[in-house]
């Protein structure tokens, strides 16, 4: 799984096809992160299938929806994302929120391992899952999840959350990497994002010329973390994939340790039940 992808969250589908065009054929990204819920699944398959790159050269993730859960609708739900990417197989297929209800969450854990082994998903996890959620999946299921995705950046480092993935052999992927959109959040709530213009970031990257973001991306990178910024400007997208010529000190990395607030910027797993 490469370790840095393209995330595509609240871009529409015309400007996500043009963006992770752009990704895949000028800035070298070779993972794409998108959802049923996003809405733009079309465009990514639309981007996939006119960029000069093979298909098995990348790494594309889908997720299934809240209403799909269940045995027969989370069947159907990935024939349908794999209409809609067209394509014959994604590289991972993640159950976006573990919603509240072990039965129902075990069984969706089991349809997903059928889809495992239809090969229509090469790889399947979670997002959002807190460790009694993945301990309802390591119980009631015969897979380990591959991957839990969950909100992470410097604010919200997810300490607990990493160490149950990391004992259980679960890599850890950080959603809103960059503590989140100006305007993020299901929750509805305006937060704006204070990290992009913290202090500390941008003072940590004055001594390598990079950005605050890109201190963030080598950040997830050096604790060992899958990260998938988003951003629909071409500028952007190149800046966050040019991250490979520096490298943060311990030093660095206490002083963003510092910046650890526990704040939020989308929905707790416990907000959808
Ligand atoms: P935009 O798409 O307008 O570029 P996340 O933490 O969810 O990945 O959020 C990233 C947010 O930060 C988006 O709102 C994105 O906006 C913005 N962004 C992404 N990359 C950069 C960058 N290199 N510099 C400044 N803002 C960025």
């Amino acid at each position: 799984m490469p370790q840095l992808g393209l995330g595509v969250w609240q871009a529409s589908d015309e400007e996500t096809e043009r963006v992770v065009r752009f990704a895949i054929d000028e800035a070298g990204y070779r993972h794409i992160d998108t959802a049923r819920a996003y809405g733009n699944e079309e465009g990514v398959g639309r981007a996939i299938a006119s960029a000069s790159v093979p298909r098995e050269d990348l790494f594309v993730t889908t997720k299934l929806w809240n209403s799909d859960h269940g045995r027969s609708r989370t069947l159907t739900a990935v024939d349908a994302s794999l209409s809609r990417l067209g394509l014959d197989y994604l590289d991972l297929f993640l159950i976006h929120w573990p919603l509240g209800d072990r039965d129902r969450l075990v069984e969706t854990w089991l349809a997903m391992e059928e889809i495992l082994e239809s090969g229509k998903a090469q790889a399947i996890g979670v997002c959002n899952h807190e460790p009694h959620h993945l301990d309802w999946i390591l119980e009631g299921g015969s897979v380990v999840p591959a991957v839990n995705q969950i909100e992470l950046h410097p604010r919200l480092p997810q300490w607990v959350s990493r160490a149950f993935d990391d004992s259980h052999g679960i890599v850890t992927e950080s959603w809103s990497p960059l503590g989140g959109t100006s305007n993020s959040g299901w929750g509805g709530d305006s937060k704006p994002n204070t990290l992009l213009t913290d202090e500390t970031l941008v003072s940590i990257g004055e001594q390598y010329g990079k950005t605050p973001a890109q201190v963030m991306i080598r950040w997830h990178l050096q604790n060992g973390l899958v990260v998938i910024p988003k951003s629909t400007h071409e500028e952007r997208i190149r800046q966050n994939i040019d991250v490979l010529d520096f490298e943060l000190t311990g030093a660095d990395i206490e002083r963003i340790a510092q910046l650890e607030t526990g704040e939020r910027v989308g929905y707790h797993p416990d907000d959808f039940v």
